[in-house]
């Protein structure tokens, strides 16, 4: 992975992933022996959307890596206000940094930008694409939570619009696992999503409810309705409010069941589920540090 640029997925195999994962659990068991790893290293951060778990976890990770960062800061406040393009923003800032990490509104920008730099450029969302490196630290989750082969998991939401379940489905494909898509008809996984994953062999269904599947679930990955994503604010307010997990629901999973969301949420889980033993989404976010410190150590080029 050294040098690589990190856009999708799909680009990651079984052994990627597997590479990944184990590199952040030495990490997490002794995070002080990499603290001096990539001393001269920045990394620049280039956010064109909100971000408060992606972009701190970022930071926080080149940060305990010995290394600093280089923030573009709010978009309104940078050179893209005076009408810069995205292309012409990264050769410039390749220029002051090793690593570069990019969120942005349009589906495919971060494969487009890659095109235009030489350092590694890390997907940290592009739209409704893909998001990688949460998938990275939900497959880590998953692993500690649950495992990440003989799993059945239900994902559960905006299966439309949300790129940590593109990436998140394709990665999974890898290993022996069920997967079950739980969504409105009009938030069903996108075409080329779906045809990816039935290619792939990997087991997958569809379904209008979480309740006849919810006691056979390992893990339950839940996703927020991506309101600044839909074209009409009345298709948003059709779905608002269905698909809300609460305490009580799950009484009818499994006992060892995991709940899983990238967060942020707005209720699709209700506050009572958080002091329960199936809440793992803080413990999710929270390893969005150590997964990200081994990535950017193997694209910076250290040795695990
Ligand atoms: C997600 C994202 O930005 O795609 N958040 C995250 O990175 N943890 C999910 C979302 O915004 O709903």
């Amino acid at each position: 992975m050294r040098h690589d640029h990190i856009t999708s997925a799909k680009q990651l195999s079984r052994g990627d992933i597997e590479r990944v994962l184990e590199h952040a659990s030495d990490i997490a068991d002794d995070p002080s022996a990499y603290a001096d790893r990539h001393e001269e290293a920045l990394l620049g951060l280039l956010f064109f959307e909100p971000s408060t778990r992606t972009k701190m976890s970022f930071a926080a990770a080149i940060k305990r890596l010995g290394g600093d960062v280089v923030d573009m800061g709010p978009v309104d406040a940078s050179s893209v206000k005076k009408g810069e393009s995205l292309a012409d923003t990264v050769r410039v800032v390749e220029g002051y940094a090793d690593a570069l990490v990019l969120r942005h509104p349009s589906e495919g920008s971060a494969q487009m930008a890659s095109e235009f730099v030489t350092v590694p450029l890390i997907n940290a969302g592009d739209g409704a694409g893909q998001h990688p490196t949460q998938t990275l630290l939900d497959m880590y989750t998953i692993r500690e939570n649950a495992g990440l082969d003989d799993l059945t998991i239900g994902i559960m939401g905006d299966l439309k619009y949300g790129r940590t379940v593109h990436s998140l489905a394709h990665a999974l494909t890898n290993f022996d696992t069920r997967q079950h898509f739980i969504s409105p008809e009009t938030l069903k996984l996108p075409r080329n999503v779906r045809f990816d994953l039935h290619e792939s062999g990997s087991t997958v269904k569809e379904h209008t409810k979480p309740g006849g599947i919810l006691p056979s679930l390992d893990v339950l990955y839940v996703t927020r309705i991506q309101k600044e994503r839909f074209p009409d604010e009345s298709e948003y307010r059709a779905v608002a409010g269905e698909y809300q997990i609460d305490a009580s629901t799950l009484t009818r999973a499994d006992d060892d069941l995991t709940v899983m969301h990238p967060l942020p949420r707005v209720d699709e889980i209700a506050h009572d589920v958080d002091n329960t033993g199936h809440a793992a989404y803080f413990q999710q976010a929270h390893n969005g540090v150590p997964v990200r410190m081994a990535l950017l150590d193997l694209v910076l080029g250290g040795e695990p």
